[in-house]
């Protein structure tokens, strides 16, 4: 499709009733790739419970919030709450740490160590030109792990946060790192099933007004265009706000890093306790192709899938998707 005609569909979108929300060519083309929504799963198991492993000597950073500097002259900016086994929380493009807030407070109160950081060119980190790909933010992430010193940690990822962490354990290992989380990830290897004119789209929509694009993403990220959904502004205008710190460069870049990255090596080299999450109606990052896949790829992992909830599940059913962290924690 042409720009212009990308740019004549999301004029409008904003306003526009939930149903005819988001349905630019390039993302309706690509559901012959999805299929349709399933309204239930192929496979649920329920993660069993297991007991808390015991940290001592945690102590989150004074204030509560800092930057590190990575080698490269990056500032990462970093939330590090309360005390107890961490939690290091890894979030989705084109978004910050605060979109795990549902899960700071929940698991800050529940005794554990919160950490979560923005991502290079996200939220409040800084803006470097280059970097933006799935080997540096894997990079940057042990920085963080290393100046923290964690021991014991568990990694909990949302979409692009889910390749961070797989490379991270790809290419950093796991010694520090008890048990890991993959909610609505990219891994294995988006591309291969979401063809790349879907991207190009995206990166066309950044470039041109990436503010529409950012509102215009909401709607099938947290499922408003869905019968029965009921829209909350807040939960949008938290997200666009999230998008709008980041930079353009970083956001574009993203694009590339988040779906043309093969983590197949990576989830193959996984020997920690794995737990893939996944709603079914998924319109972002739709199951069949991802969640599915990387709980092949890693033996032993275990699978939950959620019929009719969205990407943003972390956000729009955060008392389901808590419980179930927790129980697997
Ligand atoms: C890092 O943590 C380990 C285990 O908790 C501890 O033995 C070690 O002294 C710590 N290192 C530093 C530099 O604090
Ligand atoms: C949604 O609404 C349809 C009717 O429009 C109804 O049949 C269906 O049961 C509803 N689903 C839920 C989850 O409420």
């Amino acid at each position: 499709m042409t720009l212009v005609k990308l740019l004549l569909v999301l004029t409008g979108v904003v306003s526009a009733q939930a149903d005819q929300i988001w349905r630019p060519d390039f993302l309706s083309a690509s559901t012959q790739f999805y299929g349709p929504s399933s309204p239930t799963g192929p496979v649920i198991v329920r993660p069993t419970s297991t007991a808390a492993s015991v940290t001592t000597g945690t102590q989150s950073t004074p204030g509560g919030s800092s930057t590190i500097t990575t080698k490269d002259g990056t500032k990462i900016f970093y939330k590090d709450w309360g005390t107890g086994q961490p939690i290091v929380f890894s979030h989705g493009a084109p978004l910050s740490a605060d979109d795990w807030d549902a899960q700071m407070f929940f698991f800050g109160s529940h005794g554990f160590r919160v950490i979560a950081h923005d991502r290079r060119g996200h939220g409040r980190s800084s803006q470097p030109w280059d970097g933006h790909n799935m080997d540096q933010y894997s990079d940057d992430l042990s920085e963080l792990i290393e100046y923290l010193n964690l021991t014991n940690a568990v990694l909990v990822a949302h979409s692009t946060g889910g390749g961070e962490i797989t490379r991270y354990m790809g290419r950093h290992g796991t010694s520090r790192i008890a048990k890991a989380v993959l909610i609505s990830s990219v891994p294995p290897h988006l591309i291969a099933n979401i063809p790349k004119p879907v991207w190009d789209g995206f990166r066309a929509g950044i470039l041109a007004d990436r503010s529409t694009i950012y509102r215009s993403m909401t709607i099938p990220f947290y499922g408003y265009n869905r019968p029965n959904v009921t829209s909350s502004q807040g939960v949008i205008d938290h997200f666009v706000i999230q998008c709008q710190q980041g930079s353009i460069k970083a956001h574009y870049d993203t694009m590339t890093a988040l779906s043309e990255t093969d983590f197949t090596d990576d989830l193959k080299s996984i020997k920690i306790p794995l737990l893939v999450m996944h709603g079914l109606d998924d319109q972002i990052v739709p199951f069949p192709f991802a969640r599915q896949l990387s709980h092949q790829l890693v033996k032993g992992s275990q699978l939950v899938t959620y019929p009719g909830f969205p990407h943003g599940m972390c956000t729009t059913h955060a008392d389901v998707i808590n419980a179930d962290l927790l129980a697997f924690i």
